[in-house]
């Protein structure tokens, strides 16, 4: 009977994950201006609902889904671009709407309603910025810049979205408060890296590459803090180096301030992994 929640909810949750990262890879390439940050709230939007189904399915007894739905990435415009939303938004309103009517239990129906009714006002929104962007001939502000800088850049988004997504499954699969509140501000802290570093290769002329690496599904907290900790402790070491090798000023800056954060994290998760191998002995 659960199974029959935990895959709808776990397909609504691939949904939720692909629109957040449409949406951001088109906020991020229209560059700063009112509507990039419109469009970056409908992502926090989004990533509450995906959080919700995430907290839901493991309250099932499930596990969370890392797989991405199908994103809509092409268009040459803005005007295009927000036209795939307004779709994205369409498909979503229909699943909740199909798994609206299958799913009996009030609590997970109210809970879809609820999504619902944001995705609706999304779709308005994304209608809204079609006009928008014809009226403003708004365009693509990416590049092709595929030098040492885009790759560092490059090579940095793609870390902090694996571990957005790591930190994220992390905080729902253990049962340890205390981690579970780190790992929430630690992913909340990463996707902060992501926007900065996307942003700064927007800026640069180059075209980020929102991927992930693979992702620690440890189920034990003891093994996901110690995969955590390996990867900040790799992590803040590469980004050492690549401030060393980088000479513009502003995007040494940038990886220092970056660096910095991942040797805290590597400290708070130290901390704690302390904490929960002293809690088994
Ligand atoms: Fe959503
Ligand atoms: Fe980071
Ligand atoms: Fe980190």
């Amino acid at each position: 009977m659960k199974d029959n929640v935990i895959s709808p909810l776990n397909d609504d949750l691939e949904g939720e994950h692909a629109a957040i990262i449409q949406y951001l890879t088109h906020a991020y390439a229209m560059g700063e201006g009112e509507m990039a940050c419109e469009i970056e709230a409908i992502a926090r939007e989004e990533m509450r609902h995906l959080d919700w189904l995430a907290e839901t399915i493991v309250g099932l007894g499930g596990v969370p889904s890392l797989k991405r739905g199908d994103m809509r990435m092409g268009g040459e415009s803005v005007a295009d671009w927000m036209r795939n939303d307004v779709q994205q938004e369409d498909d979503a309103i229909a699943m909740y709407e199909e798994h609206i009517k299958a799913i009996d239990d009030p609590k997970i129906k109210r809970l879809l309603e609820r999504i619902l009714s944001d995705e609706k006002s999304h779709r308005g929104d994304f209608e809204h910025f079609v006009d928008k962007a014809q009226k403003e001939r708004a365009g693509d502000l990416r590049g092709s810049r595929q030098d040492r800088v885009a790759q560092i850049l490059n090579w940095g988004i793609e870390h902090e979205y694996t571990v957005i997504l790591q930190y994220l499954f992390h905080r729902y699969m253990t049962s340890n408060e205390d981690v579970k509140r780190e790992m929430e501000d630690q992913a909340i802290n990463e996707m902060q890296h992501l926007g900065w570093l996307s942003e700064k290769l927007v800026g640069k002329r180059g075209t980020p590459r929102i991927e992930h690496s693979k992702v620690d599904q440890s189920t034990k907290t003891a093994d996901m803090l110690s995969a955590d900790i390996k990867i900040e402790q790799e992590v803040a070491a590469e980004y050492d180096r690549a401030a060393k090798e980088i000479e513009e000023t502003d995007l040494k800056e940038l990886l220092l301030r970056i660096r910095d954060h991942e040797i805290y994290h590597t400290e708070v998760f130290s901390d704690l992994l302390k904490e929960e191998e002293g809690k088994g002995q």
